[in-house]
């Protein structure tokens, strides 16, 4: 038998870098929360298993939609940075679920993932290893941690979506790269959108930005369309795919987030049937923005009012 070829990662040399933490393991997942019936919910919270129906809506939004979303991404940035300022050595991902939550709530919103497809809690909190989809749980933020927080939020019949990852206490040189790259990386993708450019333009800039600094990119989740629906038929690989090549239409919404890896990008998910965790253990970090497709570039709607994000208010290790 021939000698099988070895699975090398897509970051050149990343494979050097040892795993020098103890992995990340599933906690304790507290109680479903409530959510009060003045709540206008989206469609799959009332559907068997929180199974959506089939993606259905136009990519492209209408002038009142695309208002809602300014609205609601902004909302979904103010959650964020919230949850953000909550972050501290100690704190579980429990709590910042609880927090998400109440702060979803006590702005008319609904927290998108709560009940979608099943997914038990209100925000997704990955850790360290943890690709994405992480579920809050008992497990306590320790010194040295990286953890992305996706938040995302319905309101007025629109989702706003975006994640941020943050540095804990003392973190390796090599996580600290991981995450300011990977920053970068979600930049390089945004500047790649304008109407009329393939939608595959996008994972180029991705893809080459992560390979400039020998960091692996996730494949097996994408950016993807966002409006009216949590996830629409549009797909935005991180990565680059020639065959993705139609053109974005102006008014087009939907995400970037990539996912970038120290090591190699393969995922396996967790019997919980969420947790996405790269297969050798080594750190990944995510950064996400929900946008809308200009004439001649794109329109960031995860943004407070003020213009602020939690990319910029968090580039440094929390405590
Ligand atoms: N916010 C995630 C995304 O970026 C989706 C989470 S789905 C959930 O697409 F069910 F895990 F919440
Ligand atoms: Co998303
Ligand atoms: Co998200």
């Amino acid at each position: 038998m021939a000698k099988r070829k070895r699975k090398v990662a897509a970051g050149v040399g990343a494979g050097r870098i040892p795993v020098s933490h103890p992995p990340v393991s599933p906690g304790l997942v507290s109680s479903r929360r409530g959510v009060p019936a003045g709540i206008e919910r989206p469609p799959y919270a009332s559907r068997p298993g929180g199974e959506p129906p089939a993606p259905s809506s136009s990519l492209v939004r209408t002038p009142a939609e695309l208002d809602a979303m300014r609205r609601t991404g902004a909302l979904a940035a103010e959650v964020l940075i919230a949850a953000c300022e909550q972050v501290r050595v100690g704190i579980t991902t429990d709590a910042l679920d609880r927090f998400v939550h109440d702060a979803a709530l006590a702005a008319g919103a609904y927290p998108s993932p709560l009940g979608y497809r099943g997914f038990p809690k209100s925000v997704c909190t990955s850790v360290n290893e943890v690709i994405c989809h992480g579920i809050p749980d008992s497990r306590r933020l320790a010194p040295g941690d990286i953890v992305n927080i996706d938040v995302t939020v319905y309101r007025e019949g629109v989702h706003g979506d975006t994640s941020v990852t943050l540095m804990l206490g003392d973190v390796d040189e090599h996580s600290r790269r991981l995450v300011a790259e990977t920053r970068t990386a979600l930049y390089e993708g945004i500047g790649a959108v304008r109407a009329g450019a393939a939608v595959s333009d996008i994972g180029r800039a991705i893809q080459s930005h992560a390979f400039k600094h020998s960091l692996g990119v996730v494949r097996e989740f994408i950016g993807h369309g966002v409006g009216t629906e949590f996830h629409s038929g549009l797909q935005v690989p991180h990565y680059y795919d020639r065959r993705h090549s139609t053109a974005i239409a102006e008014g087009t919404t939907f995400t970037i987030e990539p996912m970038l890896t120290l090591g190699s990008p393969e995922a396996a998910i967790w019997d919980d049937g969420w947790t996405a965790v790269t297969v050798d253990g080594r750190r990944t970090a995510q950064f996400e923005h929900t946008l809308v497709c200009t004439a001649d570039g794109a329109e960031i709607l995860t943004r407070t009012s003020s213009g602020e994000c939690a990319h910029d208010l968090f580039t440094t290790p929390i405590g």
